[in-house]
């Protein structure tokens, strides 16, 4: 007889710890409370277990169209839906936002929607603005989340860029698999690896859920490196703001779900302190971004002595400071 043992669940993790994080969640629920009124129809584009869709509801809002395209979250959203008291003013729709269209005298007037990952842009929430600005809401419609800004630095972590890289295990060269790596970002808790800000932070991408959203190939965003220091990439963490007063941020030092994004420079770069760094940046496929400094460094990394005595903090992070110091100059 076949016994199982265990299953891996065909949902990410992240969903249970992203509904235990309150400071995310109250945030949500006073915004939507403060914001949704009662003639509001709203769209919330995946909705998970259906929560945002049931606290605007619950708001009063007249109507709302919950998208969710994952089948088995869709069927935790229609049971949570069906037990919270105002499912009879809830619509799911188990598919993805982008699968529908609505007649432009039947479109809604508010836009909730929590698909953002550590880099804002990982879940898609490109291609399903862009779609629902033009196929699901009108002209002047509302928005929770109303912006977010991605804000980031120079990083010099080794042991970080090593998540998504390797040379050799045991004299065996397995750098074979570097070709197989995350090419844009992912999520690090800066806070558990050994790391150096390079620089102040600088912002990256700014989304006004109001507007068309970028489609710029890709941008520049200007450093000045505060130390010498071989820099990995840059790490990125966002600032968002729901209205009413109410804002989320996933800073290093902030309690959050949401962990930090590591943006991978292709190799790491030496920079000296007062040295300007122009990074480019670009959005690839809708939903990674990727950075790679715009210019040849002239330093190289074993010309850079003072490398070995920076020191590397850990759990230390004071907000938009660099925390770097190299203790040799
Ligand atoms: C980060 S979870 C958020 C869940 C919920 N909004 C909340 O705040 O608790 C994102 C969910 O959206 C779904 N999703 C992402 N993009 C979607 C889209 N364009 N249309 C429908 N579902 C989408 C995913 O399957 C996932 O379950």
């Amino acid at each position: 007889m076949d016994r199982k043992v265990t299953t891996l669940s065909e949902i990410p993790k992240w969903h249970y710890s992203m509904l235990n994080d309150t400071v995310r969640n109250t945030a949500f629920q006073t915004a939507i409370a403060d914001r949704v009124t009662a003639t509001d129809r709203v769209v919330d584009i995946g909705t998970g277990t259906g929560l945002l869709s049931i606290l605007a509801a619950r708001a009063g809002a007249r109507s709302v169209d919950a998208f969710e395209a994952h089948p088995d979250m869709a069927g935790v959203a229609a049971r949570t839906i069906a037990a919270s008291g105002v499912a009879d003013r809830i619509v799911l729709h188990r598919t993805m936002s982008i699968n529908v269209s609505m007649l432009r005298d039947d479109r809604r007037d508010f836009l909730l929607t929590e698909i953002f990952d550590c880099a804002l842009i990982g879940e898609g929430i490109l291609p399903a603005l862009r779609h629902a600005r033009a196929a699901l809401l009108s002209d002047d419609y509302r928005s929770i989340p109303q912006a977010a800004t991605l804000h980031g630095a120079l990083l010099s972590a080794p042991r970080i860029r090593q998540l998504n890289e390797v040379s050799r295990a045991c004299g065996v060269d397995v750098s074979g698999l570097n070709h197989l790596q995350t090419k844009g970002h992912f999520p690090v808790r800066l806070a558990t690896w050994p790391h150096a800000l390079v620089s102040d932070a600088q912002a990256l991408l700014h989304l006004d859920m109001l507007e068309e959203p970028p489609a710029q190939a890709g941008w520049n965003v200007a450093f000045t490196a505060e130390a010498d220091a071989p820099v990995d990439g840059l790490v990125a963490w966002f600032d968002m703001d729901l209205g009413a007063g109410r804002h989320i941020t996933t800073h290093p030092a902030a309690e959050s779900h949401w962990m930090q994004a590591f943006v991978p420079f292709p190799e790491p770069v030496a920079v000296r302190r007062g040295e300007r760094v122009d990074v480019r940046l670009a959005v690839v496929d809708d939903v990674a971004l990727t950075a790679v400094p715009d210019r040849a460094f002239t330093t190289d990394l074993r010309q850079l002595d003072t490398h070995r005595s920076l020191t590397l903090h850990q759990n230390d992070l004071v907000p938009t400071r660099p925390v770097l110091e190299a203790s040799a100059s």
